[in-house]
């Protein structure tokens, strides 16, 4: 067994690539769009508090192990978790868990691409000036138009797939490497620009408290099992994107050190985004926190319409959330790519075109459920919602759970001690505990809560 492989795919220009491509991946639609609304559904700040608890404890000895067994195998997730598993000298069966990751990655990225589409529609909405003194019950139905028309949608969705061929087509230096050194700057810009708006025209008191003051009764096993989902979905962990990502990071960079930064970042974007968002719709008479999944394009487009010169930071909030949207889907095409292409020895370009036909197809589903399939459910589901749920909450929690026990208890020894060089040995202790007692236990729990307080409560 060789402990340092060489991949086909290449490798980042330097950590600190690794460190933008995994913070593009990780903030997106799952910290401007869902945090705030789910935070807000299950009451505020209890959740935020059980959310972090969940990064530290669980989400980031999780992706510690997972850009672990990425970096071993320098393929796609599947690929090298088929390689660890070789070499570790392991059952066979311990490779399906690459397998989970790929297929939740290709479904998440069918209906993620239908909400980015959104965000781009509503980049030009706002700019139109259409929403100019809107109300509720305007943005309402403006928003409900944009749902009710599945041309509208699909236009949209296919104009983002777009967006993310164009990228991954130019592989890893020139495609992903050059895409998140240039988005993520910018991002980070807007989002201070944003933040600075807040603080200055929207209620940021109101916001800070929702946010930070601690009321443990709003929140039900549900809820813990939401705040973990989000924990996975967020730093894009449980799904081969991070293992991907972690394929093509330098061999000397310290992947302790990295993925705390990265979980650092995230997690500020996610609350950053929070208090973006609640200041504005605080400051707003009349408009809830709890306003569900409607809360960034009803509840925001109220309030940035009533502010003077609201609709052009309306237009630059949507234009960030397409950004953060689109850094993190090129990270779902990614690892299907780089497994076609090492399955078929295909090109780039065709194994491209490839998924993104199927995610294509996939997301349809995805945009029927807001039309012309609003009426047909599965156990309470459409299936938009259920792919959330069934993706969110129970792959990527599943596969989180596997890798860890996997590195945890079966992985070589001599490929966790080559691979965590350099991270301290304070880091290290703290995650095998975390791996071997913690995240483990933790997930089962709030896994088998959960399910049990959805479905048979
Ligand atoms: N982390 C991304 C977000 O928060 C979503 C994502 C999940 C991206 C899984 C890649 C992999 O929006």
């Amino acid at each position: 067994m060789a402990l340092q492989q060489k991949g086909m795919h290449g490798t980042w220009a330097s950590r600190w690539t690794f460190i933008m491509a995994a913070t593009g991946s990780a903030v997106g639609l799952g910290n401007m769009w869902k945090f705030p609304y789910v935070a807000g559904i299950n009451g505020g700040g209890a959740f935020v508090l059980v959310y972090l608890g969940c990064i530290l404890l669980i989400g980031v000895p999780v992706m510690m192990s997972e850009v672990l067994i990425g970096r071993h195998g320098r393929q796609s997730p599947v690929n090298s978790m088929k390689e660890t598993v070789t070499d570790s000298n392991a059952n066979s069966k311990w490779r399906y868990v690459g397998w989970i990751g790929v297929l939740a990655g290709l479904l998440i990225l069918s209906f993620y691409a239908v909400i980015a589409g959104w965000a781009l529609d509503y980049i030009l909405l706002m700019s139109s000036g259409e929403l100019q003194g809107v109300n509720g019950s305007g943005a309402g139905a403006a928003f409900e138009n944009l749902l009710a028309s599945p041309l509208r949608l699909i236009l949209w969705q296919t104009v983002f797939l777009g967006l993310c061929v164009a990228v991954v087509i130019g592989g890893v230096k020139k495609g992903l490497g050059l895409a998140v050194e240039t988005l993520m700057p910018l991002l980070f810009v807007m989002l201070i620009i944003l933040l600075g708006f807040s603080f200055f025209k929207g209620n940021f008191q109101a916001a800070f408290d929702f946010l930070f003051s601690f009321n443990l009764d709003a929140l039900s096993w549900r809820g813990v099992l939401e705040a973990m989902g989000q924990a996975f979905f967020t730093l894009s962990i449980g799904m081969g994107a991070i293992m991907a990502y972690g394929a093509y990071m330098p061999q000397d960079a310290n992947i302790g050190k990295t993925v705390l930064i990265v979980a650092f970042f995230d997690s500020a974007v996610a609350i950053i985004s929070g208090l973006i968002i609640f200041s504005i719709v605080f400051a707003t008479p009349g408009l809830e926190p709890s306003a569900g999944p409607g809360l960034m394009f009803i509840s925001l487009p109220v309030a940035f319409g009533s502010i003077p010169g609201g609709l052009l930071i309306g237009a630059t909030f949507f234009i960030l959330v397409s950004i953060a949207a689109w850094s993190s889907a090129i990270s779902l095409l990614e690892p299907c790519v780089a497994w076609l292409m090492e399955l078929k020895n295909l090109s780039r370009a065709k194994a491209n075109l490839i998924i993104i036909f199927i995610t294509w197809i996939l997301g349809l589903g995805s945009v029927f459920s807001f039309n012309i399939w609003s009426d047909y459910s599965f156990m309470g589901f459409n299936f938009f919602d259920f792919l959330d749920f069934l993706t969110a909450n129970i792959m990527l929690p599943i596969s989180g759970l596997f890798i860890t026990l996997f590195v945890a208890y079966v992985i070589k020894s001599e490929i966790v001690s080559f691979e965590m060089q350099g991270t301290s040995g304070v880091i290290l202790n703290l995650w095998r505990i975390a791996i071997r007692f913690i995240a483990p236990f933790a997930i089962s729990l709030v896994f088998i809560m959960g399910v049990y307080d959805n479905f048979v409560s």
